[in-house]
């Protein structure tokens, strides 16, 4: 019978320490959500190839207007590439868009892909940088393309985009300074490499000052790319917090 106790405490300390374990990650995790750009080291991995934006992720989806399950109408809006990207090789699905359509399946909603009228971003990630950082210092304002859908449906939309050297991407500010978003409730999301957030909260709502902006949510762009499981439990867990 002793053994027997003696064997269950030390099936309940293994236990415990575990939860420690899981709990240091989280707080590394944490740590690295509030890394600035300067922090995060911009070397792409190495690949053997460029990758190509597919002509296939031009296209807009459909606008349908459908009242979600929350009885709101949704709209996710995101900016994403393909090609070449930090960390995870080359791609064919961009990090931000695999959580913009997480999003909108979880919520019923519509989703809008920004894309640039003239695409003109190289599909290396070092050169991408490149231009992404001329872009921030000249306060660019890239011009996107596409049927914007009528955004008086929607009483909630959803902004997400690659945490570009600790910012938005400028095209992102040309659709926040041209669309009408007052009114609405915004609610911004990221994929980055240790930056988190990086602000793209409190920008939204400076660039949208007559809007509503709600809690972000940053995941990391290797995760989207190799594990969904965990992003769409974040995602559920975020939406369900936002009342979604
Ligand atoms: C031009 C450029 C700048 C980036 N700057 C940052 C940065 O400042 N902080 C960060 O954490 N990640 C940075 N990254 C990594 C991306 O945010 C990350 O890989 C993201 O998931 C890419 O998403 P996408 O595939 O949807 O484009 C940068 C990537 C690029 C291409």
């Amino acid at each position: 019978m002793k053994k027997i106790i003696a064997l269950l405490m030390s099936i309940c300390v293994m236990t415990t320490m575990a939860g420690c374990g899981a709990d240091v990650e989280k707080q590394d995790a944490n740590i690295s959500l509030q890394q600035t750009e300067e922090d995060v080291q911009m070397e792409p991995e190495q690949t053997d190839q460029a990758g190509e934006q597919s002509s296939d992720t031009v296209e807009t989806k459909p606008q349908e207007t459908d009242t979600t399950a929350s009885g709101e109408n949704i709209l996710v809006v995101y900016f994403s590439r393909t090609g070449e990207q930090y960390t995870v090789g080359v791609i064919d699905k961009g990090n931000t868009a695999i959580v913009a359509e997480m999003i909108a399946e979880e919520t019923g909603a519509d989703t809008f892909e920004i894309l640039p009228q003239e695409d003109y971003y190289p599909y290396t990630y070092k050169e991408l940088t490149d231009v992404a950082k001329q872009e921030q210092n000249d306060n660019a304002r890239p011009a996107y393309r596409g049927d914007v859908p009528d955004l008086s449906e929607y009483s909630t939309i959803f902004i997400g985009a690659p945490v570009w050297w600790g910012d938005w991407p400028m095209i992102c500010y040309t659709f926040f300074e041209n669309e009408d978003l007052s009114g609405k409730k915004l609610v911004p999301f990221s994929t980055h490499e240790g930056s988190g957030l990086s602000g793209f909260d409190k920008k939204l709502a400076s660039a949208c000052p007559d809007s509503e902006v709600l809690e972000g949510l940053a995941i990391r762009g290797n995760d989207a790319q190799n594990d969904q499981d965990s992003v769409r439990a974040s995602v559920k867990e975020w939406l369900t917090g936002l009342g979604h």
